[in-house]
């Protein structure tokens, strides 16, 4: 459900990015019986696809979800959410590697 930024020589907290589940899709995913733990959402990719700009997709239930966030300011907001199936697991102890390719923007 979160994202830390930390210095890498100190591990020092610069800032924090908070995504939990979606509440409707948590509800359906502790309905069919998965325990509320693994109906948290792992952040299981997280690529910068642009200058400020970051992709992250999670777990979100058994859902998964991607979302482009824009970085200003210590501050994330999100610009784009779509489906992560067949992106992203959607089972937190699933091992997974992703490859991000960048693609030119203004195309
Ligand atoms: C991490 O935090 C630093 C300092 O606030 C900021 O410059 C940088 O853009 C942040 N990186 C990400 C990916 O959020
Ligand atoms: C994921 O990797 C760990 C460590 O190698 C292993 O113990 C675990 O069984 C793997 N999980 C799955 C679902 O394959």
């Amino acid at each position: 459900n979160v994202v830390y930024n930390l210095t890498f020589s100190n591990l020092n907290e610069q800032q924090r990015l908070i995504w939990f589940s979606n509440e409707h899709d948590a509800k359906m995913c502790v309905m069919k019986g998965k325990d509320e733990e693994n109906c948290q959402n792992y952040i299981r990719i997280m690529a910068k696809s642009a200058q400020g700009r970051l992709l992250l997709c999670g777990t979100n239930a058994f859902k998964p979800i991607c979302r482009e966030y824009n970085v200003l300011n210590k501050n994330y907001t999100v610009e784009k959410e779509k489906h992560g199936q067949a992106v992203c697991p959607y089972d937190p102890h699933h091992n997974s590697t992703a490859i991000y390719v960048a693609t030119p923007f203004n195309t």
